[in-house]
């Protein structure tokens, strides 16, 4: 007799199947018949379980929430999510960067830190990292610079060698490595790290003037940023890979509900043409002490996902989703990821990855996308616009983008002109030596070193240790000489065969 209480097993068209345990066979002992359909639906949705992971980030979780206002920051944006008493559902997701999907989430990476904000005008994403800046400020070494972290060609290992190779032949680097080489390159838990817009963006309030924003989200949790030392991480790594994942999950399972307090640093408009800095140089930050911190509102995260592929592995973050009020900037980097975000998505989603629930605006959508694989919402007519027939129709006064910064001048290829304090060694000098202190400093040296014993050819070392002292010298100096007696001399490890070498070694035609 069944048990009424547990429902029917089904094919996914609703069918009611006769066992779970079973297939069809030519009698008990016999083959089994291609119209055991159960069966081959059940091998065949299998065997298409896995979508592609993300290239970047691909090893994270995440959690749903809110947003709430705390402070009047009307004077900076009309934008409804930033207006005094808002409140809208949220999702962050957090992620290690150059991990593949199963890899330890204590492995010494900058840590992805997306929030979806559901608002009534759209979707707006904020796509960023526990940390204030990064390695590059072109997107044409984004590519490069990722390959450089993840795994070589040949024996398809991660490989120190490579990572210090791209880091010391790009000194805009410097800011970026001296920051996860220290105390936040392996957060303790993802609830304890705050994070970063890094990129400027831009913001345009109601009587139409316009400023430049950077967003800080600091963790409301204890002394905020706590880290695990690279003993602690590599132990972990080895005895829960998921720890971070487990700590979120478990926190808000038991109402545990973690916190970040949203602050801006607003710049004017105008400030931006002469301010000492590049302001829309990834590899800076505005010093507080110019631009302070303003406190704008709440994110608390309080629901776990219930069923991790649909609402996290799905889950499409892109800094093109901009709502009224707010927008890009001239930083190349955010230019081009707004790009290729929503191209990753059709990738590794499908073109009609903003119908999945996840990502889907709660608000009404009236787009003209039309078709394609996936779609589950119906179009109707009219598919075209302009049309006489009531189709939704743009609105030419409504002051997006358009008009919120400007450039002109010849098509180059070329860094960004250099300002008064643009060089790449003063910020990160300022975090050795200022931010700090000795117990911190040791550490950092720690870190180096042990990361540059563990497999960086002798050429590379070298290199290495200019780049540490031209941050600065005294760190360069102890992390030389913690090297070399570590390696008791000089480094043994080979390094990449160079292409000639391997061309050398094909056999002639
Ligand atoms: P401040 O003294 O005002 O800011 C220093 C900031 O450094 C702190 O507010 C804190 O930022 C952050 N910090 C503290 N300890 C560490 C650590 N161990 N590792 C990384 N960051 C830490 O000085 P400035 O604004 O002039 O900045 C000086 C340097 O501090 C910068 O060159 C930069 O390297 C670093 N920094 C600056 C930030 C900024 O936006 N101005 C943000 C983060 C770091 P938080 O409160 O955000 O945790
Ligand atoms: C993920 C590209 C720089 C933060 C990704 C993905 C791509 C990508 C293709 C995978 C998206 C997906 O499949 O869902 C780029 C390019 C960059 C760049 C081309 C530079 C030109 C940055 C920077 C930050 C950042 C500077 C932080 C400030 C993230 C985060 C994710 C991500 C947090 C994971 C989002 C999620 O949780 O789903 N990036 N990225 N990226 N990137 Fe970038």
């Amino acid at each position: 007799m069944a048990d009424e209480t547990i429902p029917p097993t089904t094919t996914d068209a609703g069918i009611r199947v006769q066992s779970d345990e079973h297939s069809l066979t030519v009698g008990r002992d016999g083959p089994i018949v291609l119209n055991d359909h159960y069966l081959l639906e059940q091998m065949a949705n299998f065997n298409r379980e896995r979508i592609p992971e993300r290239q970047p980030h691909a090893k994270g979780s995440g959690a749903f929430g809110h947003f709430e206002v705390t402070n009047d920051v009307s004077r900076y944006t009309k934008a409804k999510v930033f207006q005094p008493g808002a409140k809208v559902g949220a999702l962050a997701r957090f992620s290690t960067v150059a991990g593949e999907r199963g890899s330890p989430d204590t492995w010494r990476d900058p840590r992805g830190f997306a929030v979806k904000f559901y608002t009534e005008d759209g979707n707006f994403d904020m796509v960023g990292n526990n940390t204030p800046i990064f390695f590059i400020r072109d997107p044409m070494k984004f590519q490069h610079f990722i390959r450089s972290q993840k795994r070589r060609a040949d024996n398809g290992l991660r490989d120190h060698d490579m990572q210090w190779d791209f880091w010391t032949l790009s000194p805009e680097s410097a800011h970026q490595v001296t920051y996860l080489m220290g105390d936040r390159g392996v957060p303790k838990t993802w609830r304890e790290m705050n994070g970063y817009s890094s990129h400027t963006y831009s913001l345009i309030n109601a009587s139409g003037e316009k400023f430049w924003v950077k967003f800080h989200f600091k963790t409301d949790l204890g002394d905020g940023n706590a880290y695990l030392s690279q003993a602690e991480a590599d132990e972990m790594a080895g005895k829960d890979g998921d720890f971070h994942r487990r700590d979120l999950f478990d926190a808000i399972a038991r109402g545990d509900h973690p916190s970040w307090t949203l602050y801006w640093q607003v710049m004017p408009f105008e400030d931006a043409k002469t301010y000492r800095i590049n302001p829309f140089d990834l590899t800076k930050v505005w010093p507080h002490s110019d631009y302070p911190l303003i406190e704008v509102g709440k994110l608390t995260l309080d629901r776990n996902p219930t069923d991790f592929h649909t609402e996290i592995e799905q889950a499409a973050f892109e800094p093109s989703n901009m709502v009224p009020g707010i927008g890009l900037s001239p930083d190349k980097m955010l230019l081009a990821r707004g790009f290729a975000y929503a191209d990753a998505h059709r990738a590794r989603l499908g073109v009609n990855y903003r119908q999945i629930p996840v990502n889907k605006p709660q608000c009404p959508v009236f787009s003209y996308s039309k078709d394609g694989a996936g779609r589950t919402e119906n179009v109707s007519d009219p598919v075209y616009a302009p049309n006489s027939y009531g189709g939704p129709a743009a609105q030419p006064d409504l002051s997006g983008e358009a008009g919120l910064w400007y450039a002109d001048g010849e098509m180059v290829r070329s860094a960004y002109t250099p300002r008064e304090d643009d060089d790449d060694v003063s910020q990160p000098r300022a975090l050795i030596r200022d931010v700090m202190d000795d117990a911190a400093r040791e550490r950092l040296v720690t870190n180096i070193v042990g990361h540059l014993c563990d497999g960086v050819s002798e050429k590379i070392l070298r290199r290495a240790f200019d780049y540490w002292k031209a941050i600065d010298a005294d760190t360069g100096e102890r992390v030389e000489k913690g090297v070399r007696a570590k390696l008791g001399g000089k480094s043994e490890a080979p390094g990449m065969a160079s292409a000639e070498a391997i061309a050398e070694q094909e056999p002639a035609e």
